[in-house]
């Protein structure tokens, strides 16, 4: 079921998450489904729980060609549950976001270019992966929404902010 995304203000979207206690259940099952359908309705690269107003530390995120991003690299479609951030080395850089709680926007964010990451499935097998480039920003991305972190937070320059038909006149596919 496609479900209403909490937008930028709503105070849901800046409390941290819990972890998730039992694994392979209807309930985790259902949320799945939901994030998929909402994602899907709306070509995000991305969704966190908490984006649909449940304070699960649940994640999906994945992109093969997404008009939101046609540059982008490809990021296999993952869920991840109770996932945690190592980053790989120091080395930051910097990158466009958007986010489906920020619509009609986007910003430059510093991001960690190297990451390990740790979580399991949806029936909690455990998924460890090393990630680099934009498959590293989504996932670091995804996973500050389950800490109430929106990405306009760690924007360094707020003179890379503003509106996405003004920013990228020429983007196609975009609808928020
Ligand atoms: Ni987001």
């Amino acid at each position: 079921m496609i479900r209403d995304v909490l937008r930028m203000g709503d105070p849901r979207l800046l409390q941290p998450s819990e972890p998730v206690a039992r694994f392979g259940t209807r309930e985790l099952e259902t949320l799945l489904q939901d994030m998929r359908d909402t994602m899907a309705a709306h070509n995000g690269a991305g969704l966190a729980a908490p984006q649909i107003g449940v304070p699960l530390r649940v994640v999906s995120f994945g992109v093969e060609f997404n008009p939101r991003y046609p540059d982008a690299e490809p990021v296999p479609y993952t869920e991840l549950v109770n996932p945690v951030l190592a980053p790989v080395g120091d080395e930051q850089e910097d990158g466009w976001e958007g986010c489906l709680s920020v619509p009609g926007l986007r910003g430059v964010v510093p991001r960690h270019t190297r990451l390990r990451y740790v979580g399991f499935d949806p029936e909690g097998n455990r998924i460890e992966r090393d990630a680099n480039g934009f498959h590293a920003r989504v996932v670091q991305h995804e996973c500050d929404h389950l800490d109430g972190i929106l990405y306009p937070m760690r924007m360094t320059d707020m003179r890379r902010f503003g509106y996405t038909q003004v920013l990228f006149p020429d983007a196609a596919g975009e609808e928020d």
